[in-house]
Formats: structure tokens, C-alpha cells, sequence
């Protein structure tokens, strides 16, 4: 019998897509859940997938893949799409799809499968990053062609015998990582309304955190953050930390309107505390150790990366050869970086480093100051030469019908 490996997540889409692929598609189906840091229980997903006749299902621990290979790379570039959103869901793709595309080979799977419906980006980002990895395999999408609505998917699961869970049904389309929470749907729909309290999770109301702030000093060993308050720290668990400490404060909700891959504008609420503070603290130590040109092109750079990622372009030549290029400019950005927590914000407020680039001596203002004052004449002359030489141009050219500069 033809096999095909399903990112099963335990939901009703991906339980239902199990029925559905051995009765519409005559497949063996291998149930994958992958933890990428949801606060879930795999054990009991694991037992559904058996339970509705998946011929086996495993659980992958990805927590470690994604904070190290991915997420880790996106924070070095600073990624944000359209300079908001950290692309927490978009970094869980490519990793989901590698592990399936590997299961697949692994147990001899012809074609793999998602959950995602026709209308959003991750169909875009598994499909393509499948094929990039492994463009023999199949890929179907069990939502994308089912002509079911909701109300037919519950049907369809009673009539099955899979479990349909009980009680006041979430409103909102949650997707969740370690790297953030994405939340749309529901009242969201509607870009004027302020999101409801009960969208969050992660995050208290910038109102209720606490009324003194709270410092955070984050160490980076070229770009990676590795020390929280001097204590040595794994990713997974740094970033973890921080979720926790930034998100008690009210940091890291974001509310953007965006565009998607598929041409359409949708608003989606976001919670990345952990993203939003070390985004912030990379950048600042960034500023504090590149010199000037590289910091400048890289920061260019980055909107490019940030695209790649959230149209699904994560295992692509170019990307790749921007992460060799990040890589580079991470050589020196090693040093500590204080933040402030307060109420919703999120200040660097301090940083040092071996590799600073600031020189108190060329700074100052004060009588120690080694920055030679005259020598800035002779430099503006030639740097603004070009400039001069444009404006007499340009007056010239006014008293001069025929046009053109004066020859003399
Ligand atoms: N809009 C985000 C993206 O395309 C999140 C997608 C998943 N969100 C969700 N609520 N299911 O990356």
C-alpha cells in the first residue's frame, strides 16, 4: 500500500485529513507531530492519530532545531516582515517540512502531507520547501481540496468516530512556537477593532504589568545570544526565558495588517516577546560593533531576508547566500546589551563590548578629547566638492540659454 507521511497537529483539520487521505486517496497514513514548542500533549495526540487509524505516528522534539537553525539565523539578520512581524510561524515551515520530507524517506513514503488551507502562506512555504529538499515527494493538502466547511468537518469527524472537542470553541486561528504566537480570525477580521483581551496569552496588558521595570542584560557571542543575566543559557531555554520575563511586562504584542504571499491583506495579532526583545538588544550591539557601511548595507539587506523567509524561499540559493553573508558580519558582534521592561516597552538602556567601535576619546566633548577639530575643514572641502560643483553648475546654466555649464 502507497504510504504518505501527515504534519498532524491533533486539531480537527489533521484529524479528519487522516480518514480522508486513506479513504479518498487509498494511503497508509504516518502521522508526524512535531513539537515546536507549544504547550501541548504529544503523548495524547500521538494516541488520537492511532486511535483514528494512522498506521503509525511518532513525535519529533524540534524545540532545540528550531531555536538553533532557524530561529537563530532569523534573529542574526534582525528579520521582521514589513518591519513588524518576527515570522515566528514562518520559521516553523521549512523546519516542519525537512522533518517530514526525512520521515518520508526514512519509511518509504511516496508523498507527504499538511493541514493548511488555499489561503495562506504556509501552503505556500511547505509546498516549496518540500520541493526543494526532496522534489520527488507528493504533496497533498487535504484541506485545500476537501469541499467541507466547518460544520461538514465535525459531521465528517462524528461520523468517523474521531472526537470533536467539547465545549466553547476557540475563536481565533492559533498558530504558536517558541519564537511567537499568531492569533487571527474572529473579531480580528475587522482592522478597527482593538484586539479583545482574550486574544492573548502570552502577554499581560501594557496597563497591568507591573509598576517598576525590569532590567534584562543579554549576552551575544557573535550575533547568538548566549548568557541571560550572566547565567550561560541554551537558546531554547533563553528564549523561553524570556517569553516569560518580557511578556509579564506587556512586551512583544504587535497588530499588523499584512500582505500576504497570496495577494491579499490580512490582519493578524501577534505576541513574541522573546523576538521583540532580543531583535531590539541584536540590533543595539550591532550598532555598537559594525562599522558603519556594513551595519548600513546589512540593515538594507535584511527586508530581503525577512520576504524570502515569509514567502516560503527559506532553503533557496539566494537565502542561503544571505545567511553566509550574515554570518560574516556576525564575526564581531559579541559584547552585553541592558534592557529596560516596562509596561509594553521594551529600551536598550545599555551595552558593552570588546569589539565596540565606540571611542569615548573621539566621542567626547570634555578636555581628553583626541579628535582633531581642524582637520574636519580640509575633509568637508573635498566631501562636499561634488555639491559645489552642482550648484555653480546649476547657476550657470540659468544665466546660459543654450545650456550646459560655462567653458572658459
Ligand atoms: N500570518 C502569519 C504568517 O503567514 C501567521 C500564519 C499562521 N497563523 C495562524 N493564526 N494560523 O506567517
Amino acid at each position: 500500500m502507497k504510504r504518505i507521511v501527515l504534519a498532524y497537529s491533533g486539531g480537527l483539520d489533521t484529524s479528519v485529513a487522516i480518514k480522508w487521505l486513506q479513504e479518498r486517496h487509498g494511503y497508509e497514513v504516518i502521522a508526524l507531530a512535531v513539537d515546536v514548542g507549544e504547550a501541548k500533549d504529544l503523548d495524547a495526540i500521538v494516541d488520537k492519530a492511532v486511535r483514528i487509524g494512522a498506521v503509525h505516528a511518532e513525535i519529533v522534539d524540534a524545540r532545540d532545531d528550531l531555536a538553533e537553525n532557524y530561529v537563530v539565523p532569523a534573529l542574526k539578520a534582525n528579520a521582521l516582515y514589513e518591519g513588524k512581524y518576527p515570522l515566528s510561524s514562518a520559521l516553523s515551515r521549512p523546519l516542519i517540512s525537512k522533518l517530514l520530507v526525512e520521515t518520508a524517506e526514512s519509511m518509504g513514503a511516496e508523498a507527504v502531507a499538511h493541514g493548511c488551507t488555499g489561503k495562506g502562506n504556509d501552503q505556500v512555504r511547505f509546498d516549496t520547501s518540500i520541493a526543494a529538499l526532496n522534489p520527488d515527494l507528493k504533496v497533498v493538502a487535504p484541506v485545500r481540496e476537501w469541499p467541507m466547511s466547518r460544520e461538514d468537518a465535525v459531521d465528517y469527524a462524528r461520523q468517523h468516530g474521531i472526537s470533536v472537542p467539547v465545549g466553547r470553541e476557540n475563536p481565533f486561528s492559533i498558530d504558536e512556537n517558541l519564537w511567537g504566537r499568531s492569533i487571527e480570525c474572529g473579531v480580528l477580521e475587522d482592522p478597527w477593532i482593538e484586539a479583545p483581551e482574550e486574544a492573548y496569552l502570552w502577554t499581560v496588558a501594557p496597563e497591568d504589568a507591573p509598576a517598576r521595570p525590569e532590567y534584562l542584560e543579554i549576552h551575544f557571542e557573535r550575533g547568538i545570544p548566549t548568557h541571560l543575566d550572566g547565567e550561560p543559557m541554551e537558546t531554547t531555554k533563553l528564549v523561553e526565558t524570556v517569553n516569560g520575563i518580557a511578556g509579564r511586562h506587556g512586551v512583544g504584542r504587535i497588530d499588523h495588517v499584512e500582505n500576504r504571499l497570496v495577494g491579499i491583506k490580512s490582519r493578524e495579532i501577534y505576541e513574541a516577546p522573546a523576538a521583540t526583545v532580543l531583535i531590539a538588544a541584536h540590533r543595539d550591539m550591532e550598532s555598537f560593533t559594525l562599522p558603519r557601511e556594513l551595519g548600513h548595507f546589512k540593515a538594507a539587506m535584511e527586508a530581503k531576508y525577512s520576504e524570502l523567509t515569509y514567502y516560503g524561499l527559506w532553503y533557496s540559493p539566494l537565502k542561503q547566500a544571505l545567511d553566509a553573508f550574515v554570518d560574516k558580519s556576525q564575526e564581531n558582534v559579541t559584547g552585553s546589551v541592558r534592557v529596560k521592561l516596562f509596561r509594553g516597552s521594551c529600551q536598550v538602556v545599555g551595552r558593552k563590548s570588546a569589539y565596540s567601535m565606540y571611542n569615548r576619546s573621539l566621542a567626547t566633548y570634555g578636555a581628553d578629547d583626541s579628535f582633531d577639530h581642524q582637520a574636519a575643514e580640509g575633509f568637508i572641502n573635498y566631501w562636499r566638492l561634488p555639491t559645489v560643483v552642482y550648484a555653480e553648475a546649476q547657476r550657470s546654466e540659468a544665466g546660459d540659454s543654450c545650456g550646459g555649464a560655462a567653458i572658459d
